[in-house]
């Protein structure tokens, strides 16, 4: 009886010293498309099995930039959440700010430096220490086509813009709207920067799109950059402006549209509605870019907080992101691929096979190269610049290649 009642004394001092360690994370972020979404709950649902509970403060608008401004006035008035979807050179922004954790003793416990490629690692730290924590790999030059609407079109899925152009004529003759495009700034500036690396390769990309090299945002590679770009426009159709991007998505996926140029998180949309690559869909790089890779890697930083078993809480979310466990759901669910290193591709499909093995093969031949649109390549601020003179390019009627040129290289200075 004695015996007993020790028992159940210890169990209960268990349950309250886990109760008393379980933490809250307040995670804000802007995965609300149902392949985000259903990542987003991989999360939380991880976050959970370790005993601690999940705060969701998602702020919808692809791309990010509602979300980063609700980020910057929650920071401002003093109620930063405890983690936050931030990417790329922005990581940096925010850590000047002496609002970032060091998380250094998690990715030491967890030997991140040898799990993490080194173009990933350096990004995700500030003078030398981890602040954030990386959770997957998308490729953002991809091409997602309807292989029905192209069977009705007589077309035949394209590998450059000549190609791209003739399907999409033959797309519009079957009456089937050739690019599904979603018209908001951060969508044409994705199809604007699969474009400058189709037409102009990867020197030509890094040297005017990351470098900012005005000599090379002012040249004819640059003009020809334009011109295809612009030339795209006419075969979306007029319902376009302001549509979100995972409704392009799906007039692919009922064949309305044939085809759509967006980072893989499209795929996410696919699988969600029960969709197979190779018969439902087909993945291909977007024309002229197979043999180059546009990353963009998501990532949490995580905030300064006080509360110590919140502390505890997300410290176990940033490893937790980083098992092989987490690493493999989140990434089925959310079209990218595991930014691990080595990891197991077994379970997952032959679009995200080929993305691994370009991811490598890219890193050693230099045309791996960072994403400008979704915030790998510069400062928020030229980035944000460029986006709009190329999105003004992309709506106006009257604005020429040369106007555009100039205007984008003058953003491009931007600080
Ligand atoms: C990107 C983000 C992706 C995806 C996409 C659309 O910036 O990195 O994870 O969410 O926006 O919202």
């Amino acid at each position: 009886m004695f015996a007993l009642r020790a028992g159940a004394v210890m169990v209960a001092a268990m349950v309250s010293t886990m109760a008393a360690q379980a933490g809250e994370v307040e995670v804000l972020h802007y995965w609300t498309s149902g392949g985000e979404a259903k990542a987003a709950k991989a999360l939380q649902a991880t976050l959970q099995a370790k005993g601690h509970s999940w705060k969701d403060f998602a702020v919808a608008g692809g791309g990010g930039d509602s979300a980063t401004t609700v980020l910057k006035s929650r920071v401002v008035s003093g109620n930063a959440p405890a983690a936050a979807q931030i990417k790329g050179p922005s990581i940096q922004e925010w850590a000047q700010e002496g609002v970032l954790a060091d998380i250094s003793d998690v990715a030491a416990a967890n030997n991140w430096d040898k799990l993490l490629p080194p173009v990933v690692a350096n990004v995700m730290k500030y003078k030398g220490k981890y602040v954030a924590v990386p959770v997957n790999v998308h490729r953002v030059n991809w091409l997602w086509a309807n292989p029905e609407a192209f069977k009705k079109a007589g077309a035949k899925v394209p590998t450059n813009w000549d190609e791209f152009f003739a399907a999409a004529d033959k797309l519009k003759a079957a009456g089937i709207i050739p690019v599904a495009h979603g018209g908001q700034n951060w969508q044409d500036f994705t199809t604007f920067e699969s474009v400058a690396l189709g037409v102009g390769g990867a020197d030509f990309y890094k040297k005017a799109l990351v470098q900012l090299d005005q000599g090379s945002l002012k040249s004819d590679t640059m003009k020809k950059v334009l011109t295809t770009f612009k030339r795209i426009k006419g075969y979306t159709d007029k319902n376009a402006p302001g549509r979100d991007w995972n409704l392009a998505t799906a007039m692919v996926i009922r064949g309305e549209a044939g085809m759509q140029l967006m980072g893989d998180w499209a795929k996410g949309e696919f699988i969600a509605a029960g969709k197979k690559p190779g018969t439902d869909f087909v993945c291909a790089a977007a024309p002229g870019t197979a043999k180059s890779f546009t990353f963009n890697i998501d990532s949490f930083a995580l905030f300064k907080i006080k509360n110590e078993a919140n502390v505890k809480a997300q410290k176990d979310l940033a490893a937790a992101i980083l098992a092989p466990e987490f690493q493999e759901v989140f990434n089925l669910n959310k079209g990218s691929i595991p930014v691990r290193l080595g990891a197991d591709m077994s379970k997952f499909d032959d679009c995200a096979k080929l993305s691994s093995k370009d991811f490598v093969d890219t890193a050693k031949s230099g045309s791996l190269v960072p994403s400008v649109a979704h915030g790998m390549a510069v400062s928020s601020a030229a980035e944000g610049a460029i986006k709009d003179a190329v999105s003004n390019f992309w709506n106006s009627d009257k604005q020429t290649v040369e106007d555009a040129m100039a205007k984008i290289a003058s953003a491009a200075k931007t600080k």
